[in-house]
């Protein structure tokens, strides 16, 4: 198990080097008056929840309070190059201009309401054991080796501690048909497909219940 840790850490770090540098050149930003900034996030919020936690509704809409900026900001502009589908977020985020999506990639980091929870619990323990220590047996590396001890994420690697259970069960079961689709510019998604890939479907359960109950 540790054998994985280095090489997915090395692995990772190489593609999202290579991946993510034109991204951060072209970053030269002009500051969003506060109240135009306060406009568009209480748009967020009335799907994202007011503080940001997540919302269930006809669907899980994903918690962004305490994302990492950068993570942030990749998924807004794959959003937009439609690089992940989802008619919903091309909507919102198609629309934004460089500066506001750059505000908006930092608003949410700061925070830090209570999980939604609504998770079943049974198998909260297997969840844990998946996190740190992988699915060895399935070429899994521990999740916590790019995501954090905590789950607490680091620039382009999610947080993922107090997500909701559902949404992420939606996301890594469904990975190949929305992340990663345009073929010829592929992104960091490229790093979680053999790992949503590899997972049964019960081990899915089992690890989204338990990150979804991390404060
Ligand atoms: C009409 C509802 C709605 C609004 C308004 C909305 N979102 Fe979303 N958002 C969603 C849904 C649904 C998803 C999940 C998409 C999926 O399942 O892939 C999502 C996903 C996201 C994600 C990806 C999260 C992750 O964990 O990968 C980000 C980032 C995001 N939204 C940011 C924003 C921002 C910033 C705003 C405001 C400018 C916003 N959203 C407004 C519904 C909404
Ligand atoms: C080698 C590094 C690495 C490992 C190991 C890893 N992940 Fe990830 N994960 C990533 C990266 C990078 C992303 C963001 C992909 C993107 O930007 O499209 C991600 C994204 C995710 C997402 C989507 C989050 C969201 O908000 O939509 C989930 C869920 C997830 N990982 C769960 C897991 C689980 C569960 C494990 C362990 C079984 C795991 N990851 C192991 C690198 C990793």
């Amino acid at each position: 198990m540790k054998l994985h840790e280095p090489r997915s850490m090395l692995l990772a770090t190489i593609l999202i080097a290579s991946l993510s540098a034109p991204s951060l050149a072209e970053e030269k930003d002009t500051v969003v008056p506060a109240q135009e900034l306060k406009a568009k996030t209480d748009y967020c919020k009335t799907c994202h929840g007011l503080s940001g936690q997540g919302f269930r509704g006809s669907f899980p809409m994903p918690r962004l309070a305490g994302q990492q900026p950068e993570y942030v900001k990749n998924q807004l502009q794959a959003f937009i190059e439609r690089r992940r589908t989802n008619p919903v977020m091309f909507n919102v985020s198609h629309v934004l201009t460089p500066a506001m999506l750059t505000a908006l990639s930092g608003y949410f980091k700061d925070l830090n309401p209570k999980p939604l929870g609504g998770a079943p619990r049974d198998s909260l323990a297997v969840g844990k054991k998946i996190y740190e220590e992988g699915v060895p047996a399935a070429e899994v590396p521990p999740c916590a080796s790019c995501h954090g001890p905590d789950a607490k994420g680091a620039d382009a690697f999610p947080r993922l501690a107090g997500q909701l259970h559902d949404y992420m069960i939606r996301k890594l079961t469904n990975w190949d048909k929305e992340r990663g689709q345009d073929k010829a510019n592929p992104d960091n998604s490229a790093i979680m497909q053999p790992i949503a890939h590899n997972l049964t479907e019960a081990q899915i359960k089992a690890v989204a219940a338990y990150l979804s109950t991390l404060e």
